[in-house]
């Protein structure tokens, strides 16, 4: 089992197309999102499949919170529209809260591998996704529409799924550069 081609393939996605992404697929990520390593066996990772409805109303939080600043032009409305609209899923990631900071920091590394998971067996299946944690992942709204208790859990990102141009090559820092045998 070569495995070492996923890596490779994992980019963000920051274009989709709006092609239906079978369930089979969201499942299988689920599942190895679920096998993620995590101390202390807490299991803090949540998942929630965002429906359209919801999504429409996510989309109108978020044009709210960009127009605060700025007036947007019609195209860029609809650039914001296609961006949320476009993935074929969008799931909310939240993180269970903790007391503890240490248990705190070490939750948000397992929800990392989490999401990380999820996403490599997506690519696995020739779907992309993209991390987001734009603004309005953070609005109190976002948390009502979706039926998340702030004091209990945070939404730690926005995971958009489905098919896409695969970005340009990014520049990585060197092997050297962040490895050493010391
Ligand atoms: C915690 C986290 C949050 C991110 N949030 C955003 C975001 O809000 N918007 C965005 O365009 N990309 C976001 N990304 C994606 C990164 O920009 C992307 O991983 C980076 O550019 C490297 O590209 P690659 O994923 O194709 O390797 C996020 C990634 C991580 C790990």
């Amino acid at each position: 089992m070569n495995i070492n081609p996923i890596f490779e393939q994992r980019r963000t996605v920051h274009e989709f197309k709006k092609e239906k992404v079978n369930d089979d697929i969201i499942d299988r990520a689920l599942v190895a999102a679920n096998l993620a390593p995590c101390h202390k066996l807490t299991f803090p990772w949540r998942y929630k499949d965002i429906s359209v409805e919801k999504r429409k109303r996510i989309f109108e939080i978020s044009l709210e919170l960009k127009t605060q600043k700025i007036k947007l032009s019609r195209s860029a409305e609809t650039k914001l529209y296609d961006k949320m609209m476009n993935p074929s899923h969008m799931i909310v990631a939240s993180q269970i809260k903790s007391s503890n900071p240490v248990i705190e920091k070490e939750d948000y590394a397992a929800c990392s591998c989490s999401i990380q998971n999820m996403m490599l067996s997506l690519a696995h299946d020739n779907v992309g996704s993209k991390w987001s944690t734009s603004k309005v992942t953070k609005s109190p709204n976002t948390y009502e529409i979706i039926n998340i208790n702030s004091d209990e859990e945070e939404i730690i990102g926005f995971i958009y799924i489905g098919y896409g141009k695969t970005p340009a090559e990014i520049k990585r820092p060197k092997i050297e550069s962040v490895f050493s045998r010391i």
